[in-house]
């Protein structure tokens, strides 16, 4: 885990399991949040496919203010299938961007995926950003990946054997269709 301390929400918005009901709220949020629509596009995909294994919402004021999603993954390492998933996408509405709620949500996410017995997350994103919940790109490093590079970024979340010979990292189908049309 990074020194850099994970800070409070100024205005603590509540984080919750999304629900059915949430879905059109989740997909215009993606929308706004993100340039072009494959976030959104994206979680219905992953939705309908049945990947979805966390997607947990910010709520402020009863207004959703943030997401964030974790799908399964095939994952190999030391010749054994591995319990893991893709956390993607995160997001936040502008107005409420900056008082730690993105750090909420993946705090969240993080305990869920840990008590779930998840033993490893993938993350495509900035070092700086995930860096202080523990993700790293030496986690991810050897992982046979189309997203392998220095994002690629894993955490270990449950102590198990460590990973000496990482196999194939493959998503779940959704992703292979992302930027298909970009
Ligand atoms: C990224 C995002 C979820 C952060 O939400 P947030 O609630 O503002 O996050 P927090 O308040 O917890 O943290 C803010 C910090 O994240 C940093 N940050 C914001 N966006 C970032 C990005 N794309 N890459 C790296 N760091 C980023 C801010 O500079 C700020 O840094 P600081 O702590 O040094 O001031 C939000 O900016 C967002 O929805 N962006 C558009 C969608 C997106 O890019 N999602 C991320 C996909 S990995």
């Amino acid at each position: 885990m990074s020194d850099r301390k994970i800070r409070r929400m100024k205005h603590p918005a509540v984080i919750r399991a999304a629900t059915w009901a949430d879905a059109p709220v989740v997909d215009a949020l993606l929308r706004t949040c993100f340039p072009r629509d494959e976030e959104a596009r994206l979680v219905q995909q992953l939705a309908i496919d049945g990947d979805l294994v966390l997607v947990l919402v910010a709520e402020d004021d009863d207004a959703v203010v943030g997401m964030i999603a974790a799908s399964r993954m095939q994952v190999a390492a030391d010749t054994r299938e591995v319990a893991a998933v893709a956390i993607a996408p995160l997001a936040v509405v502008r107005a409420a961007r900056g008082q730690g709620v993105g750090e909420a949500l993946v705090a969240a996410a993080i305990a869920h995926l840990r008590s779930a017995g998840v033993e490893l997350a993938f993350v495509l994103g900035d070092p700086d950003y995930y860096g202080r919940f523990g993700f790293d790109a030496a986690t991810a490093r050897g992982f046979d990946s189309p997203y392998a590079g220095e994002n690629f970024l894993g955490i270990r979340l449950n102590d198990g054997p460590c990973v000496h010979t990482p196999g194939a990292a493959t998503h779940a189908r959704a992703f292979a269709a992302l930027g298909e049309d970009a």
